[in-house]
């Protein structure tokens, strides 16, 4: 994958085609996206076209088959023109990640050639108003009925809710045993007894709906369990293990638009007879962004590569790559907003949207104290 430690041609030409189609068909969209809080359909058109809305489907299912590295620069690069529309590409991974690790074949077949056509995108649902971080205290029943399953539950904090057409569902299928019984299994939004609550009013991502998912009586045939009854937990916690690579690929992303916008900013701006990029104090800032950026970078792309071989310490570095990458966006952002003072805090730069959209990297798939439990685990068990 890394041709002596550098990004391959194919990695850097991908890089290029994305941030082509983002500069030109993305980025416009995005202070809107942030100003109604709807959904970019504009930018999933022109993502679609080029192949970038789904880009990890493999190419047997009819999809681009990128690998996870440039899975995850599709993602960076989308993030840097607009935060809401790279959870586009992120939450297709995310839905399908669960079928593609631990789903039957037919499974595979029915569904993945609908995402990577952009016929429907695919979204993840663990939360529940009362399982949160601890993800097996879920509620959400799923009771066996001759060939099918009855589905009752409230997921809660679901990205791309209602917008996309297959749902990832967590269920117990067998209370009072904790993780174990837990199952997961695809949805449809068509599916009898499936509604959606009102959009979350939030800080960032506004383009990016967020919404409840609620299953009432909701009866799909039995062959829509992915994996074996049981396994539901555990394929949850092997899809964020990489999922979460995808995510500090966004926060590089937002993080890298960012300094860019500063770095434009500083050199224009004058005071006290020069641009302010000529004082020190501000090119210190400058210096710990960039090196910020680049070590988070560096480390998703790590972390991107033993996704894509499937390590042994891809829990470890994804949750590692995740929390660095988002603590190191919500800093950067932050003191770009700074660099432009006044400006930075209004709407007529990008700025203060980055930063509230930098935000729920913080937060979502777990939250960074999340992701230190799961490294010190890993460090304990001596996986690392
Ligand atoms: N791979 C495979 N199996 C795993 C695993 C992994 N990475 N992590 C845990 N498991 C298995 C364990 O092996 C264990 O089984 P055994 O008993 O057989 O060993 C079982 O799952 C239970 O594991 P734990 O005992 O570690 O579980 P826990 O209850 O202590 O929870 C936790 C651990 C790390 C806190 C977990 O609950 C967690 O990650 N919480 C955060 C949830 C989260 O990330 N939510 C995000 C929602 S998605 C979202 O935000 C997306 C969005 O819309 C954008």
């Amino acid at each position: 994958m890394f041709a002596l430690y550098q990004l391959s041609e194919e990695h850097v030409a991908i890089r290029e085609a994305v941030r082509e189609v983002c500069n030109a068909k993305v980025a416009p969209n995005a202070a809107a996206a942030d100003e109604t809080s709807e959904f970019p359909q504009a930018s999933y058109d022109a993502l679609r076209a080029s192949d970038f809305h789904a880009p990890h489907i493999p190419e047997e299912y009819g999809g681009a088959g990128a690998d996870a590295l440039a899975t995850a620069i599709v993602i960076e690069e989308v993030a840097r023109a607009c935060a809401s529309s790279s959870l586009i590409p992120a939450v297709n991974k995310l839905g399908t990640m669960p079928v593609l690790l631990s789903g039957s074949a037919e499974l595979k077949q029915r569904y993945l050639p609908k995402v990577a056509s952009g016929e429907g995108m695919f979204s993840y649902c663990l939360s529940e108003p009362e399982a949160g971080s601890d993800a097996a205290a879920m509620t959400t029943r799923a009771v066996r009925d001759d060939n099918h399953y009855v589905l009752n539950g409230v997921k809660r904090w679901i990205t791309n809710a209602g917008v996309s057409e297959y749902y990832t569902v967590f269920a117990v299928t067998e209370p009072g045993i904790g993780a174990k019984g837990i199952s997961a299994f695809v949805v449809e939004k068509s599916d009898p007894g499936v509604s959606f609550g009102a959009p979350e009013k939030k800080l960032g991502i506004k383009g990016s709906p967020t919404r409840e998912v609620y299953l009432d009586n909701v009866r799909i045939p039995a062959d829509r369990l992915i994996g074996e009854p049981g396994t539901g937990f555990a394929t949850a916690m092997r899809t964020l293990d990489h999922t979460r690579v995808t995510i500090a690929a966004q926060a590089v992303g937002i993080a890298q638009g960012a300094l860019d916008a500063a770095l434009d900013y500083v050199k224009e701006r004058r005071q006290f007879g020069k641009p302010i990029a000529d004082f020190q104090g501000v090119q210190f800032m400058l210096a710990d962004m960039g090196m910020k950026l680049t070590a988070a970078r560096e480390l998703t792309y790590a972390a991107a590569a033993r996704s894509e071989r499937g390590d042994a310490d891809l829990t470890y570095f994804g949750a590692a790559a995740k929390c660095f990458a988002s603590d190191a966006a919500m800093a950067i952002t932050t003191d770009a907003v700074q660099l432009l003072g006044g400006y930075g805090y209004t709407k007529d730069f990008p700025l203060e949207r980055m930063m509230r959209d930098a935000k729920i990297t913080q937060i979502y798939e777990g939250t960074n104290q999340v992701q230190r439990i799961v490294m010190a685990r890993q460090l304990l068990k001596g996986v690392i």
